[in-house]
């Protein structure tokens, strides 16, 4: 049985990936230094699950330490690399912080693990700013980052890339995800946001149960049909899956060792087709202003991914009814179980 490292396996995506390892037959170990988690994550996977990951605590900024995982973990077979720090404002006003933890965090692992290795890495449409043509395609141009945390996705991108080029025996492939969104239909595991949530649903959710305020819509004037901004939002569990499809395909892949697939639904939703679908997916009444755009923000962006459909042979199942429903349970949970 293969065996696959989930770098930052506590937090929101690691955490429903893992699962998903699981079921479909991995063994499979995570590191976290819980920076941006809950230990308690861990023993909630293993309620679902039945199983527990095997589980090393370190910053993989620490070189030594991972060089020393590395040699005591040579059984591992590929590696999904989700540490990474990823709150965009933050990372404007601390842009060391994250080019530190982006990074050193990636570079130690490849070359603790001697560059013989598959790799899955957590990429992101902000690669793509707003993009001209839509739906995006993996081609389009790569335009200047916003923000230091989507500086790291693109520069993260260029040395996988560069290094993949000279080093025949690194397989790697980055997936740019779209929003992901929703919780696991268990209502276990899902998106814990420290603070109050820079994000859409995490603040709709928080609404809806009186931890916060109404929500304010950012910008009503965009060039779109409805005036609010368009994304294409992904249920945390078909992103999860997307990662053991490139984890199958990189034990196949032969010919490029480099791939770049976009990871979304190829659907786009408004800010207030969002508003709209949870009130009628959950019967919750949400309260809401119009308010100014947000700095940095794109019009519109949604993702072709007939690549990812067709070379991974993965498509998303889940919709937006699940998506909110889902991550509703999952506020309703956290209310009755605080963490
Ligand atoms: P998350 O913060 O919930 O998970 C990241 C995990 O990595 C956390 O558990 C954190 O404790 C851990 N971590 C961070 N730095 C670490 C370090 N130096 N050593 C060990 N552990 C460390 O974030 P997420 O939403 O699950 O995102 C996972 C990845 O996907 C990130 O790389 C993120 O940039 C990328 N991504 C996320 C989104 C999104 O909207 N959530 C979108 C596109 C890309
Ligand atoms: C979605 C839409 C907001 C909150 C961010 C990162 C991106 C990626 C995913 C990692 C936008 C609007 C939001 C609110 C609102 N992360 N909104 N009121 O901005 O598309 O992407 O997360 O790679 O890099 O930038 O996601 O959830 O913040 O916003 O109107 O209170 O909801 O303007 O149109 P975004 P989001």
């Amino acid at each position: 049985m293969a065996k696959i490292l989930v770098t930052g396996g506590a937090g929101y995506i690691g955490s429903h990936t893992v699962v998903e390892l699981f079921n479909a037959g991995y063994e499979v170990v995570v590191v976290d230094d819980f920076s941006n988690s809950n230990p308690k994550i861990l023993d909630q996977i293993e309620k679902i699950s039945g199983k527990r990951p095997e589980f090393a605590e370190l910053d993989l900024c620490d070189e030594k330490a991972v060089n020393a995982f590395a040699n005591q973990h040579k059984d591992i077979d590929g590696i999904i690399h989700f540490a990474a720090f990823k709150a965009v404002g933050e990372s404007v006003q601390q842009p060391l912080k994250y080019y530190r933890n982006n990074f050193y965090s990636l570079i130690n692992i490849i070359t603790a693990f001697n560059s013989k290795i598959k790799l899955v890495f957590s990429s992101s449409c902000t690669v793509y700013g707003q993009p001209d043509t839509l739906p995006v395609t993996e081609s389009a141009a790569v335009k200047k980052a916003e923000s230091p945390y989507g500086n790291t996705k693109q520069i993260a991108e260029e040395i996988l890339q560069e290094t993949c080029a000279v080093t025949p025996d690194l397989r790697v492939i980055a997936l740019r995800y779209f929003n992901p969104v929703g919780a696991h239909k268990s209502a276990l595991i899902g998106e814990l946001p420290i603070g109050v949530p820079q994000n859409l649903i995490p603040f709709i959710t928080q609404s809806a149960i009186g931890k916060r305020g109404a929500i304010t819509v950012f910008g009503n004037n965009y060039n779109t049909p409805d005036g609010s901004a368009i994304r294409d939002y992904i249920h945390v569990v078909d992103l999860a899956k997307a990662h053991v499809a490139a984890i199958k395909k990189l034990e196949t892949q032969s010919n490029d060792n480099y791939e770049v697939y976009n990871i979304g639904t190829g659907k786009g939703s408004s800010v207030l087709e969002i508003i709209n679908a949870f009130e009628k997916s959950t019967g919750e009444k949400l309260n809401y202003v119009i308010g100014a755009r947000r700095e940095g923000d794109v019009e519109q962006t949604y993702g072709d991914v007939t690549k990812s459909n067709e070379a991974l042979n993965w498509k998303t199942e889940l919709g937006i009814e699940e998506m909110m429903s889902s991550a509703w349970n999952w506020e309703k949970y956290l209310k009755a179980n605080p963490f």
